[in-house]
C-alpha cells in the first residue's frame, strides 16, 4: 500500500477486478479523453491484475482509496516503450470526487514511489490535448509538456485526437 495524506494506492488484486470492470468500460468514469483499449473484460482483467500476462509488458494498477477505504479511482503504471525502458502513468477519478486534488496527490505518490524504486531519470503520461482537467492536474505535481503526437490517440468519441506528451525528471 502507497500511503498518501488524503489517499492511498493499494494494488489491485482479485476482489477489484468486477469494480475495475465496471469503471473501465463506464464512459463517465474514464471520460471523454481516454484512450486505453475501449472495452475489458473481467476475464482480461484478471489476466492483467492476478496473472500478471495480458500483456508483454510490466503493467501495474492501483485501487485509490480514501483514508476511510472508500474507492474512488484507478491508477496505474506500465512500461510503454521496453527498448527505452519508458515508464508512462494513467489515472481516472469517480465523478462525484472531481477537482478535490486527489488526482494531482496520486501522482505525486505514484512519483516518488518510482523514482524512490527504480533506476529511471523519467516518468511520462501522455494526455488528449483537449483533456483540460488531466493537463492541470500534471502541471500541479511539476510535469512539464514535452511535445504533441498529432492523430496518436482514438478517443471515446471515435475520432482521432492529437496527444500531448508530459514528463517530470528525476533531477527537477
Ligand atoms: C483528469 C482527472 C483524473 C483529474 O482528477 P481530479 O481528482 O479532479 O484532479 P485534481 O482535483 O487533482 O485537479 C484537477 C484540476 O483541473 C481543473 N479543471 C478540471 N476541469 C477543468 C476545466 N474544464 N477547465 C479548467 N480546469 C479544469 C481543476 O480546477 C483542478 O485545478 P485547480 O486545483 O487548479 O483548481 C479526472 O478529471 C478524471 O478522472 N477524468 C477522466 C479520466 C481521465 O481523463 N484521466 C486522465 C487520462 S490521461
Amino acid at each position: 500500500m502507497l500511503v498518501g495524506k488524503r489517499v492511498n494506492l493499494k494494488v489491485a488484486e482479485k476482489e477489484d477486478v468486477p469494480l475495475l470492470a465496471q469503471w473501465l468500460n463506464d464512459v463517465n468514469f474514464s471520460g471523454d479523453y481516454q484512450h486505453f483499449p475501449d472495452q475489458i473484460t473481467k476475464a482480461m482483467l484478471e489476466k492483467r491484475i492476478v496473472e500478471h500476462r495480458l500483456y508483454q509488458n510490466e503493467w501495474v494498477d492501483f485501487i485509490i482509496e480514501k483514508k476511510d477505504g472508500n474507492k474512488i479511482g484507478w491508477a496505474a503504471h506500465y512500461l510503454s516503450a521496453p527498448n527505452f525502458g519508458w515508464i508512462e502513468i494513467g489515472y481516472a477519478i469517480a465523478p462525484n470526487e472531481r477537482n478535490k486534488g486527489y488526482a494531482t496527490e496520486t501522482i505525486q505518490i505514484l512519483v516518488d514511489y518510482l523514482f524512490l524504486t527504480r533506476d529511471i531519470v523519467r516518468i511520462q503520461a501522455v494526455i488528449d490535448s483537449a483533456n483540460i482537467a488531466s493537463r492541470r492536474t500534471l502541471e500541479k505535481a511539476r510535469f512539464k509538456k514535452e511535445g504533441t503526437l498529432r492523430k496518436a490517440l482514438w478517443n471515446a468519441k471515435g475520432k482521432w485526437t492529437d496527444g500531448d506528451f508530459y514528463g517530470i525528471l528525476r533531477d527537477n
